[in-house]
């Protein structure tokens, strides 16, 4: 079976184990943890911060960023189909009482013009006031896509210029600057809070950092025990931390080579794919071209031997390449995709739905 559903899949690595293994470790809680101490301290350089801090997922990097960043009663904006907005159980509104907006943007990138047309007027006495724009790069529901690094600049001037916090859900942010060319810094710089997931591309079985000033981050850190969050040995994972950002940056541009790959061939094989829209690790196919819906699509995959997952788009399903699938994997995947969604379609004894993730 090649498993392209998603890139958190990944198993640590060989090497990874070992580092993990030889961890010196102690209680995080108390900031007794060497291993947890560097990775935080190259997480911050990393991210163009004074300071950051080692959380369990990026989906709480990313909830104590809001916390961080408003007041119960504050609104957010979004951009397009936003992780924060669409995947994070309704989070905002539970741990930080914010009213969620979206700016509409197929692909997650909005304009600083679309930024200052969302904004609640200052001063209203009727309207949440926005206190928040969140920017996600790379963009998940956008399919990978990256925002150029002149745009974010344009956005988050804008915000200052409204008098906005903030914040970079970053899970993907090490993909979107190795497909860009620039620094992570340059993006993280940007912003009051960077969220950065390490179980994604880069390979960790767990964790994620959230970076910004010494004051937020004393916040932050606040936030982080109070959510359970403040762990004891978790050195063990950091090691994990330290070795993918000494070994799995620069290979990220393998998965984006394999993603190109896979979208060229899938497209001289005659399937809808649109390679404009492949800038990172993801691949978009719309199955509804092929007549087919999502889970019929989805199960005649799994028959012939590929996983791929359900994209935000109805019909639309997405291929994610990782360190766990090589260019040989890519090759033979490109002889069963079309194989398998242009052949005899899949009987399920059982009747039952496909699992997309
Ligand atoms: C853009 C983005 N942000 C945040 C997250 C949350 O990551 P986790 O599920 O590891 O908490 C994800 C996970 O897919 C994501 O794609």
């Amino acid at each position: 079976m090649i498993d392209l559903r998603t890139d958190t899949i990944t198993k640590p690595t060989a090497a990874m184990r070992q580092a993990i293994a030889e961890a010196v470790v102690g209680d995080e809680q108390k900031r007794e943890d060497p291993t947890v101490i560097a990775l935080e301290e190259r997480g911050a350089e990393l991210l163009g911060h004074e300071e950051a801090v080692f959380v369990p997922t990026a989906t709480m990097a990313n909830q104590i960023a809001l916390r961080v960043l408003t007041e119960p009663g504050d609104e957010a904006i979004v951009g397009g189909a936003a992780h924060i907005l669409l995947y994070e159980l309704g989070g905002a509104a539970v741990h930080s009482c914010l009213v969620m907006k979206s700016i509409e943007a197929d692909d997650g990138r909005f304009t600083a013009a679309q930024l200052r047309g969302a904004v609640n007027p200052s001063g209203d006495l009727h309207m949440a006031p926005t206190r928040v724009v969140c920017v996600e790069n790379t963009h998940n529901g956008g399919g990978g896509r990256v925002w150029p690094l002149g745009q974010v600049q344009e956005v988050t001037a804008e915000a200052r210029t409204l008098g906005l916090a903030t914040h970079l859900d970053g899970a993907r942010l090490v993909n979107a600057a190795v497909a860009a060319g620039v620094p992570v810094a340059a993006y993280g710089r940007e912003f009051d809070t960077v969220s950065l997931c390490l179980s994604k591309g880069l390979g960790c079985p767990l964790g994620a950092l959230i970076a910004g000033s010494r004051e937020r981050m004393a916040k932050a850190r606040r936030l982080k025990h109070l959510f359970g969050g403040a762990m004891r040995q978790a050195g063990i994972v950091a090691a994990a931390g330290l070795y993918a950002l000494d070994n799995h940056v620069e290979r990220l541009a393998d998965d984006h080579a394999n993603a190109r790959r896979l979208a060229e061939g899938l497209v001289e094989a005659g399937m809808p794919v649109d390679l404009e829209q492949v800038e990172t690790n993801f691949v978009q196919l719309d199955a509804a071209v092929l007549g087919l819906g999502a889970d019929d699509a989805v199960a005649r995959l799994r028959a012939g031997g590929v996983l791929l997952s359900f994209a935000t788009r109805k019909d639309v399903l997405r291929a994610v390449t990782h360190l766990d699938v090589s260019a040989e994997d890519i090759e033979e995947a490109l002889a069963r995709i079309p194989r398998a969604l242009t052949g005899a379609p899949v009987v399920d004894a059982a009747g039952a739905a496909p699992t997309p993730y």
